[in-house]
């Protein structure tokens, strides 16, 4: 008969005791205790129903699982972030730790976009993509989450009007200059789109208040409180430009490649499922999306988004 470890009994009865249980009732709660699975633990039944697709075709089933997994690496990106975000930092070196595991996550999303661009038939693509408008991966609440998290609402603006934002600017103001209003609200008239009406009866409240409450807490306020000589670590600094650089650039390119195989493909431009002027919404070099803005020179600046 094994013994148990007298250690691990104080431990445990100390516990028992802060949180005013009785040590006996759990341990012969541990006496009828399932053993534990990887399919409970992992939750694989209930992960692997939520495919569902809305046509018969094959290739529907590769974009629902995709979209998914990408929704799946976003919130492991917040779950880092929010850890950044949280408190106020002293070193360096946590910081970097997190950020080069948020990088990771979008670099393989960038490097697995070929799954879209190259790994669905172009006749099925434009047949399943019916049924699915007006909805688009625009509508992603955890994309936007990741924006908020990671910098200003000011570097976010759409570029035209960026001088008219600043941080005292009221947040339903700062968020009605957001750059992806220009892919489903008319400038001139202001009418939004149904991408963006419906986006923002589900979502528009929740996002006001993450903008609140990223306010001067979000990664970039969060490393410009970071003292003197932890800002200047170099392997910080190459970790941020990396992470804007992977999101910002390399992760919409390759979404840009994605989108033009199909929509640039056949005979006449077809325009996106949310019905956005993509060519020219989706280019980070119109888009100008910066998190780090103070980490890249003024030629790094002027030339964003151009050299891919
Ligand atoms: C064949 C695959 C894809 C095509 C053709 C495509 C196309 C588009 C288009 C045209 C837009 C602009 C809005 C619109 O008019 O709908 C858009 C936006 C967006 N899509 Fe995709 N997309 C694809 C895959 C994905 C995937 C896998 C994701 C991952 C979640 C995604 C996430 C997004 C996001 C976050 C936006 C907003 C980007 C921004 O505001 O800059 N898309 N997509």
């Amino acid at each position: 008969m094994q013994e148990i470890r007298k250690d691990l009994v104080e431990m445990l009865s100390e516990k028992m005791d802060r949180i005013e249980q009785d040590i006996n009732v759990h341990v012969e709660g541990l006496v009828w205790a399932k053993p534990i699975t990887y399919w409970d633990y992992i939750q694989t039944d209930l992960l692997l129903n939520l495919q569902v697709q809305r046509t018969t075709l094959p290739d529907e089933m590769i974009f629902i699982m995709y979209h998914q997994v990408n929704e799946l690496l976003f919130k492991m990106a917040l779950w880092e972030a929010e850890q950044i975000t949280a408190k106020k930092q002293d070193s360096a070196v946590y910081f970097i730790e997190k950020i080069n595991r948020m990088s990771r996550y979008f670099d393989v999303l960038s490097s697995s976009f070929t799954i879209m661009s190259n790994g669905m038939q172009y006749e099925q693509y434009m047949k399943f993509r019916n049924t699915l408008t007006p909805a688009s991966g625009f509508q992603s609440a955890q994309y936007r989450i990741i924006e908020f998290t990671s910098t200003d609402i000011t570097n976010l603006a759409d570029a035209r009007f960026r001088s008219k934002i600043n941080n005292q600017t009221p947040t339903e103001e700062a968020y009605e200059h957001l750059y992806w209003h220009a892919a489903g609200k008319d400038h001139v008239t202001g009418k939004k789109s149904t991408l963006i009406k419906l986006f923002e009866e589900r979502y528009k409240a929740e996002f006001l208040r993450i903008i609140d409450a990223n306010r001067g807490t979000n990664i970039w306020a969060r490393y410009q409180e970071l003292p003197e000589a932890e800002r200047n670590n170099a392997e910080l600094i190459a970790a941020m430009r990396h992470y804007d650089r992977t999101v910002n650039i390399h992760w919409v390119m390759a979404h840009f490649h994605a989108a033009a195989a199909y929509l640039d493909k056949g005979p006449k431009e077809v325009e996106g499922t949310g019905g956005s002027d993509w060519k020219k919404y989706m280019h980070p070099k119109y888009q100008r999306r910066i998190f780090f803005p103070g980490l890249w020179s003024k030629e790094e600046l002027d030339n964003w988004g151009t050299d891919v």
